[in-house]
């Protein structure tokens, strides 16, 4: 029987629904856009060990507790918050954890509709054979040509957001749950059949080795910050997402093990890309696997002009980017989406109204970052580039941290124990103990140092 609130907002109609929304919301740019740059970067290997211990040790136990807390409350992470602050006689701070979530969720969907409007952007120009035979100096040209036109980052942002909105208002079941049932089949099919390309076709050996060679020396605390940062991210969690998602899981499947596996596919979809994508940039001479943010859309794009089946590897690619974007980016639209409608008692059509428009109007900010307002910077970073910073590695981790701590210190210990009851008492300890201490202690150091670090050398 469940004996837990009843979400208003519905329920997932299995834990597999869960598992494929919770990965629908993890692999997105994250995996296949920053994992691979931010990984070439920071010299490869060594940088991708750091990045799954991360996953491992920090985000599994925290996405654990962040699931934990949506489902004990059955609501929207505000309100989820609440109720675990005042059913554990806690101070009202905490509370908090659920507005800065929802805030760091709106913040990051204001910039990844714009970054997701350029995969949609690439995808019509692959298809219009556009990428043709493409010399670095053109590719260069084609995505500055992009980024240069505010109105037509403006039309694929809008186009994005519309495609999010769609899913969101139509419900939990009847949207979420049914375009993350057609989405993520999809995307595991283009993803097996784009690796077996790349093998095929690419220079796999040297990015294996690219990605698996440990070179320790280039590992400063500015990129265990990243490596920690990206964890976070490409986990969705510190924002709400995966509590929210947690509101709507069903009461009798395990937190652990479901968890678990969303890590484990989440991981292996950024090594596969990342396998792919260098595969695919070593095959090509003249490209750097370090080429920075433009690694998906200069180098990527001379790969498939000047390969044989490019085109069509192409296609497949940008279309495989859009769909793992989108089935995130309805993971960030929501927390606070549900939150409107618990609140305000509006519709969620309504809500879903109100909240695209908020995200496309300070979306509006990352668009002109890279033309009109690309000399307007702080601390040397543009709009985006400080929008990116100061969600991926300043909010999430915090809030990260905060969730650890309550979780593991301050929430009513039964409330906790009955959502792990499946939980052997082995590995209800080792969970307790990393969430509690290795967990909090980890991040605040790498964050420390790793903020020292970044603003020391500017
Ligand atoms: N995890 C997504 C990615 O790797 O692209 C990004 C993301 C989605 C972050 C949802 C946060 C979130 F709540």
């Amino acid at each position: 029987m469940d004996v837990q609130p009843k979400s208003m907002h519905g329920i997932w109609s299995g834990r597999w629904t869960f598992i494929l929304a919770a990965t629908g919301s993890a692999v997105g740019l994250g995996n296949l856009w920053k994992f691979p740059y931010v990984a070439g970067t920071f010299g490869g290997g060594a940088f991708v060990l750091i990045y799954l211990v991360c996953i491992l040790l920090i985000g599994v136990p925290v996405m654990m507790a962040e699931v934990l807390l949506g489902r004990a409350a059955r609501k929207s992470p505000i309100n989820a918050m609440d109720h675990a602050v005042v059913a554990s006689e806690s101070r009202s701070a905490w509370r908090y954890i659920g507005w800065v979530g929802i805030f760091s969720a709106l913040l990051i969907l204001s910039f990844y509709a714009v970054i997701a409007g350029w995969a949609m952007d690439y995808l019509i120009l692959t298809v219009k054979g556009a990428l043709f035979e493409v010399s670095g100096d053109e590719a260069v040209l084609l995505f500055s040509n992009l980024v240069s036109d505010p109105l037509r980052l403006i039309l694929w942002q809008s186009t994005f957001l519309a495609l999010c909105f769609f899913v969101v208002a139509a419900g939990v079941q009847k949207g979420l749950g049914r375009a993350i049932t057609i989405l993520m089949p999809i995307l595991f099919i283009l993803l097996i059949v784009m690796m077996l390309l790349a093998v095929l076709k690419g220079d796999f050996f040297s990015a294996w080795k690219f990605l698996f060679a440990f070179d320790f020396a280039s590992i400063t605390w500015r990129a265990v910050l990243e490596a920690m940062g990206l964890a976070f991210f490409t986990l969705s969690i510190g924002m709400g997402a995966i509590m929210a998602y947690g509101a709507y899981m069903p009461a009798e499947a395990s937190i652990g093990r479901t968890v678990l596996v969303v890590a484990i596919l989440d991981s292996a979809v950024a090594i596969i890309a990342g396998l792919m994508i260098f595969s695919i940039v070593f095959a090509t001479p003249g490209i750097e696997p370090s080429a920075g943010p433009g690694l998906m859309f200069i180098s990527l794009p001379v790969a498939f002009g000047n390969m044989a089946g490019g085109q069509i590897l192409g296609i497949l690619f940008f279309f495989l980017v859009v769909i793992a974007a989108w089935s995130s980016a309805i993971s960030l639209l929501e927390p606070a989406v549900a939150w409107l409608i618990e609140e305000k008692t509006i519709s969620r059509q309504r809500a879903c109204v109100i909240l695209s428009s908020l995200v496309w109007t300070l979306g509006i900010g990352t668009v002109l970052s890279f033309n009109i307002a690309k000399d307007i910077k702080v601390a040397g970073l543009t709009f985006f580039d400080a929008l990116d910073f100061l969600t991926a590695n300043i909010m999430l981790p915090l809030s990260g941290f905060a969730i650890a701590i309550f979780v593991g210190f301050i929430m009513r210990d039964d409330l906790v124990r009955v959502q792990m009851s499946d939980l052997k008492i082995k590995y209800l300890a080792y969970w307790l103990w990393l969430l509690r201490y290795l967990a909090p202690i980890a991040v605040l150091i790498i964050f420390a140092m790793g903020i020292y670090d970044k603003f020391s050398s500017v």
